[in-house]
């Protein structure tokens, strides 16, 4: 809207946690929820996050996103993802059923906005994000998995230090068609973040 002046009020920064040289990651907030409403929406971002192809009303986007935003969670940590150069939100990271006995952790990674895959986004914000699992939050092995065919998501996570253990055959399916699910994991011994630790004490 415009203000007395005829300008459009500057939009205010996101705050982020982490910025790297392509992406930066923040916090959840309110204001993703219609943007989270479409990511979930669209079928193949929905197919290749690993959920089922469904339509799905701001109601219930909105229902499962809510307690994520609102936090707390002692299992989970959720960052949105940001186009650094813009600082437009294009997708979200979490690292789930974290298990500090054991030091694993799940990960899970989207980038909503299609028009932006294959831009280096994902395995950057893959990096960030298993760096702050390692280093933050002492994690000692981190563990994906992705349909067979998400060949994009493979070489993602395979740059960014995740290597495939096993696979889990002809678990998914779309039609007759059927494929594996693809098992990775990542040690905090084993990972490198080329672009310096995302914690940096001067
Ligand atoms: C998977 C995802 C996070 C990857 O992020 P991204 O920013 O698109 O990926 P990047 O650009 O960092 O890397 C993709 C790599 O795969 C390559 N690639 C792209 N399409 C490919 C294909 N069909 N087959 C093989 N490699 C492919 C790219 O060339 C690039 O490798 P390179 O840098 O060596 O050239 C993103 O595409 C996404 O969110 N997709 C939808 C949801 C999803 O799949 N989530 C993961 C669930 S497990």
């Amino acid at each position: 809207m415009a203000n007395n002046s005829g300008e459009q009020p500057a939009r205010e920064e996101p705050i982020v946690n982490i910025v790297g040289e392509k992406v930066a990651l923040g916090p959840l907030h309110d204001d993703l929820l219609p943007l989270l409403v479409k990511w979930d929406n669209d079928f193949p971002t929905a197919d290749l996050q690993g959920g089922d192809m469904r339509p799905r009303s701001r109601h219930a986007v909105t229902a499962f996103w809510e307690p994520l935003i609102q936090g707390g969670r002692e299992d989970r940590v959720d960052f949105a993802i940001y186009e650094r150069a813009t600082l437009r939100p294009i997708g979200h990271t979490n690292l789930r059923d974290l298990d500090g006995v054991r030091r694993t952790a799940e990960f899970g990674i989207t980038i909503g906005e299609r028009a932006l895959w294959g831009k280096g986004y994902g395995t950057e914000a893959t990096i960030l994000a298993l760096d702050f699992g390692f280093t933050v939050l002492g994690l000692h092995n981190v563990m994906l998995d992705t349909w067979s065919y998400n060949e994009r998501a493979i070489r993602a996570y395979t740059k960014a230090g995740f290597r495939e253990i096993g696979r889990r055959r002809e678990a998914q399916r779309i039609g007759n068609a059927v494929y594996d699910v693809v098992f990775m994991d990542c040690l905090a011994t084993e990972f490198q973040n080329p672009l310096g630790s995302v914690v940096v004490h001067h």
